[in-house]
Parts: C-alpha cells; sequence; structure tokens
C-alpha cells in the first residue's frame, strides 16, 4: 500500500537538485524573489521554454532593472527586444501591467493571488505562481508540468480538459504552509527534468514511492487526454 507523497520529500530533493535559473532565489538562500523578476518569468514563459528564455530575461532585467524602468520604456524598445518570444500581445499586455504597476501602485506588485489578477496580462496561473514565489503564499500552482505530475501520483485516468478541476483539487491539497514558493518551483523542476511527458526517469525520482501511477506500470500514458 503506497503512502501519500509528502511535500518533505520533495522540498528535500528540490534543495540539492534546483535548475540554476537567472530569476530564481536559489533554495536555502534565505531571501524572497524579487516580484518583478518572478512576473516576467512567469509571463515569458507562457510559451516559451526555460532554455529560450533565459537569454531574453537576462537582456530585459538588463536594461529594466525595475517595473518602473519598464514603465517608463518605449513600446517600440519593448517590442523590439521582445522579437523572437512570439505572441506579441504578452508583450503589450506587459508594458501595460508595468504602467499600472508604476503608476497606481507605487511600484509594488499585489501581495496576493486576488490583486495580481486584477492586473493586465496576469491570469489565474501567474497569479498563482507570484503570490507563492514571491509573497510565500500557498497558493496553487497549476501549469501543465503540475498537472502531469499529479495525475501519475494519484493515478488520474480522466482525461484532460475534463480532469482540471480534480487535478487542481490535489495539487491544493498537497501544496504545503511551508515554503510554498520552493514547493511550486520543486513540482515543475521535476516535471520538467524527472516526470517528462516521455520516457519518465521514475527510478530517479523523490516521489517514486507514493507514486500510484508508476505502481500500476502507466505513468507514461498520463495524463490523458480527450480526443480532438
Ligand atoms: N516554468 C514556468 N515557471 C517556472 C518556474 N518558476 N520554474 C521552473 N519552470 C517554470
Amino acid at each position: 500500500c503506497n503512502q501519500a507523497a509528502d511535500p518533505e520529500i520533495l522540498l528535500a530533493w528540490y534543495d540539492i537538485h534546483a535548475r540554476d535559473l537567472p530569476w530564481r532565489v536559489p533554495p536555502g538562500a534565505d531571501l524572497r524573489a524579487d516580484p518583478y523578476a518572478v512576473w516576467l518569468s512567469e509571463v515569458m514563459l507562457q510559451q516559451t521554454t526555460v532554455a529560450a528564455v533565459r537569454k531574453y530575461f537576462l537582456d530585459f532585467t538588463d536594461r529594466w532593472p525595475t517595473v518602473s524602468d519598464l514603465a517608463a520604456a518605449d513600446d517600440d524598445a519593448v517590442m523590439a527586444a521582445w522579437a523572437g518570444l512570439g505572441y506579441y500581445a504578452r508583450a503589450r499586455n506587459l508594458l501595460k501591467c508595468a504602467r499600472v504597476v508604476a503608476r497606481d501602485l507605487d511600484g509594488r506588485f499585489p501581495d496576493t493571488e486576488a490583486g495580481l489578477r486584477d492586473l493586465p496580462g496576469i491570469g489565474p496561473y501567474t497569479a498563482a505562481a507570484i503570490a507563492a514565489i514571491a509573497f510565500e503564499r500557498p497558493a496553487t500552482v497549476l501549469d501543465g508540468n503540475v498537472e502531469r505530475v499529479m495525475a501519475r501520483i494519484h493515478a488520474v485516468e480522466a482525461p484532460l480538459p475534463g480532469a482540471k478541476e480534480t487535478l487542481r483539487g490535489l495539487a491544493a491539497a498537497l501544496t504545503p504552509a511551508a515554503r510554498p514558493g520552493d514547493y511550486a518551483q520543486a513540482v515543475m523542476d521535476l516535471g520538467a527534468t524527472i516526470c517528462t511527458p516521455r520516457n519518465p526517469a521514475c527510478g530517479i525520482c523523490p516521489w517514486r514511492q507514493p507514486c500510484r501511477a508508476r505502481d500500476l506500470g502507466i505513468a507514461e500514458t498520463l495524463p490523458r487526454k480527450t480526443p480532438k
């Protein structure tokens, strides 16, 4: 019989294996991440890979180190710096959001999920990610990686998109009150490096013991998707 997945086990794995990403505060550093850096990276990562985002993130933060610097930038300069990331509506919303934060909020991002969601271009995922990573709120951060990890740990065979709310509930139940920002990033790293869509590395997974899909030999087949 499996024991329930333990967030502490994943956090201990993250303490050793966290990816070194330029927008990230390494675990154990006892620093909070800069909300501007978290917001910028999460918007860039919405439709673009971590590998591609790295240099854009460094270029943006070099040229515009704070949200107020970005808010004061010329539209054309920001659009040119965005070139190559695609989905240009994201860049327009990025500027809109920076200007609201700079003008109306004194350059400070709201520190709650609800406050963040009121900003242009910030949807449920991005609001939860910023609330957890920058403000240590125990928000439920649900992206494709997290859905896959939850579907496998709990052997959820119901297909997406129908199973999304089930997966959200399971993700919420596992989110710890302590270190929610590190925990959110740990699940993402697990999904990106071990619990991958194809050929998951179950043998070295910190959650192999409680993983019900691994037990059943169906990890790679999850999450299922309703055919279009
Ligand atoms: N993908 C999207 N956001 C991420 C983050 N904060 N860390 C790792 N991968 C991510």
